[in-house]
């Protein structure tokens, strides 16, 4: 299974037609090893490069690729939830999305670690949409 982005899409102050666009997001990683004598190399490595897509409430996306394309990468960088910077836009019915509202209006269900084997997409969302989305959502709005 992939990692999966899951907009909440029915919470009451949001509404049912959302789009999600991301238009030009490049995102450069910045490593930093210091070797022998305490000398530091930094290395850049261009990870997405002009990536633009769409997803729409209501309809499921999939984002496929082999292992290693960038699809988590992709995922983390809509999802504001990347510690580098990412450039582009990512557009809510056409508006920027702060990360603090991208953070309250998704949820990211990781690949690995605490994914459990036995149960279905729907169950693994169902889990991490109650257990990860904070204080601020009524279980209601969870389900
Ligand atoms: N911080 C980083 N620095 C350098 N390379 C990275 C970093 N994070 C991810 N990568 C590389 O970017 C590529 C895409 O990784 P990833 O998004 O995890 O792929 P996927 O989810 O499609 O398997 C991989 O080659 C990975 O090694
Ligand atoms: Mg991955």
């Amino acid at each position: 299974m992939m990692s999966s982005m899951k907009l909440q899409s029915h919470s009451a102050d949001i509404g049912a037609d959302l789009a999600l666009t991301w238009e030009n997001i490049n995102l450069i990683a910045v490593n930093t090893e210091e070797s022998l004598f305490r000398k530091k190399t930094v290395t850049r490595t261009k990870l997405l490069r002009n990536v633009c897509g769409i997803a729409k409430a209501g309809e499921l996306c999939a984002i496929m690729g082999p292992s290693g394309s960038g699809k988590t990468t992709l995922l983390t960088a809509i999802g504001q939830r990347n510690s580098g910077v990412v450039e582009g836009e990512i557009l809510l019915n056409g508006r920027p999305v702060t990360k603090d509202l991208m953070i309250k209006m998704s949820c990211l269900v990781p690949q690995k670690d605490l994914a459990i084997k036995s149960l279905t997409v729907i169950g693994t969302s169902t889990i991490h949409g109650k257990f990860n989305d904070g204080p601020t959502l009524l279980p209601k709005e969870k389900e």
